[in-house]
């Protein structure tokens, strides 16, 4: 994420940006759908009830009021002989009054099934054999709704009167026209009804989709601004508290990344400055050779000593930063197996006892219990000799480093301490840091390149460990660490 400059870039900003302007479009395109559904399809239900409801209705009623007159001129009709005698003035003008009020045909059927009236007079004398018509003969009245052709059929029987005799059956068809009147324009009103609603919340859902999507076109051109080197930081949007929650991230993000190029940066000056310091000393040394006419070989010997020491101390430096960039790489290159951690310590103590001795400084390891660890044996043998070393050379003549290892089901713990100079408060919070020396001329003295507890801190993180430090400035210090038993892959 970061260039070559210094300078911060998010990845490929044209293509984020975009990206993100999609994914707004089509938010928004799926916001408009849903609030279009949520409202009209309950309305397109509600229409189509309606109008069925409507015509259910209105149908069972019509039926039920043609079914009763039937019933009444069915009783007339018995009472007046009107199967034998078709002469009545009284049943023929109620036949004619019906078919006129309902707009209908009606039929006499007698006992043979032959039509002996109809009030259109077309089938009269012919016989009519339907599923209606026999049923009613034997009993039933039946009623049909013809949806297609628009009309309703209603059969009833005609009782002899005086006996239950069935003697014929009246048959009415009556048209539907005036239901479907009504439900066209029901259905229209509907249509209109429908279609309003249908603009009214096409409009609603526009307007709720851009409200709901303007503070994220704000957000996506903030941090267009960002990408493109106009701002330090996105301004907070706050209308929802997602925004509120995207535009804090993204400002948290863009602090750590910042953090992240400024202590490069200083990395990078303070590796520069480290570097030139011995290259420096060796100009100088190797000038004031070349300048001085006659220089006695001593002299010579003298310099020459002092250059090869820059020289190792060079070389130094540069060893501590390869050791520091490959760690960097973090947990790819560690090569963890089962390790001896108890014989670890009496090999990284028999190694540097030759310091110790220099200064007569005591060393004791004491381990509580037999240890065996996941750990990167060359990483951690590191780390620990950077913290013995120390341990040894901030030390006083004739004083004492005490290394002690125990552990419990799940960490080993390693407490280095010392009888030493001690680290002052104010310093303890930077030690771990890069170049880092408490006291710069003395520890220049003494030697060391201030890398040694970034190395050895990289090398206990990477074994998702801890180290921690706890000093008394002219008393002593006291290094713990802290590291798993098993190697957690994360
Ligand atoms: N045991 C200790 N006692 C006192 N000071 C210490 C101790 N360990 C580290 N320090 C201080 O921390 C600084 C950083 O240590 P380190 O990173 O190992 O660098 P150096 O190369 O100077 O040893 C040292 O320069 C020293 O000032
Ligand atoms: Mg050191």
């Amino acid at each position: 994420m970061c260039t070559r400059s210094g300078e911060l870039v998010i990845i490929s900003r044209g293509k984020l940006h975009s990206k993100i302007k999609d994914k707004i479009k089509s938010l928004r395109f799926y916001v408009i759908v849903m609030i279009m559904c949520a409202a009209i399809l309950p309305g397109a239900v509600a229409y189509f009830g309606v109008i069925k409801a409507y015509e259910a209705r209105a149908v069972s009623l019509q039926t039920a009021e043609i079914q009763n007159q039937c019933t009444i001129l069915c009783d007339q009709l018995a009472s007046y002989h009107y199967l034998e005698e078709r002469s009545s003035e009284v049943i023929n003008a109620g036949l004619t009054q019906m078919t006129n009020i309902y707009n209908g045909r009606v039929m006499i059927i007698n006992s043979d099934l032959e039509v002996i009236k109809d009030t259109y007079a077309l089938d009269e004398g012919k016989t009519i054999v339907s599923e209606n018509v026999v049923r009613c003969m034997q009993g039933t009245s039946t009623n049909y709704y013809d949806k297609e052709n628009h009309y309703i059929e209603v059969t009833s029987p005609i009782t002899e009167s005086g006996s239950d005799k069935i003697a014929g059956i009246m048959l009415a068809s009556v048209s539907t026209d005036t239901i479907e009147d009504s439900l066209e324009i029901l259905s229209s009103r509907g249509k209109v009804i429908l279609g309003t609603m249908l603009m009214l919340v096409l409009a609603l859902a526009f307007l709720v989709a851009d409200l709901l999507v303007r503070p994220l076109h704000k957000i996506a051109s903030e941090i267009e601004g960002v990408t493109e080197g106009y701002a330090d930081e996105v301004a907070r949007v706050d209308r929802f508290t997602e925004t509120r929650q995207i535009s804090d991230a993204f400002n948290k993000t863009l602090a750590r990344l910042k953090r992240i190029d400024d202590s490069r940066e200083e990395f990078v000056s303070n590796v520069s400055h480290e570097l030139k310091t011995p290259l420096a000393s060796m100009k100088v040394l190797a000038d004031s050779l070349v300048t001085q006419e006659n220089v006695p070989v001593e002299l010579y010997q003298e310099f020459m000593e002092d250059i090869a020491k820059e020289i190792d101390r060079e070389n130094d430096i540069i060893m501590d930063l390869l050791t520091l960039v490959k760690m960097d790489k973090r947990s790819q290159d560690i090569n963890v197996r089962q390790v001896q951690v108890n014989e670890m310590l009496e090999l990284i103590l028999k190694r540097l006892k030759p310091i110790a001795e220099k200064k007569n400084v005591e060393v004791v390891l004491e381990s509580f219990r037999p240890v065996t660890a996941e750990i990167d044996e060359v990483k951690m043998t590191l780390a620990i000799s950077n913290l013995v070393e120390n341990a040894i050379k901030y030390n006083h003549a004739d004083g004492w480093v005490h290394v002690s290892l125990n552990a419990d089901h799940k960490f080993f713990y390693i407490k280095v301490s010392d009888s030493g100079i001690g680290i002052p408060e104010e310093d303890q919070a930077h030690i771990f840091e890069r170049f880092y020396r408490v006291d710069k001329s003395h520890s220049r003295e003494i030697g060391g390149t201030g890398l040694g507890l970034a190395i050895a801190r990289n090398a206990v993180i990477m074994h998702r460990g801890s180290i921690k430090v706890y000093s008394t400035h002219g008393e002593g210090t006291t290094f713990t660490v802290r590291v798993p038993l098993i190697y957690v892959t994360s």
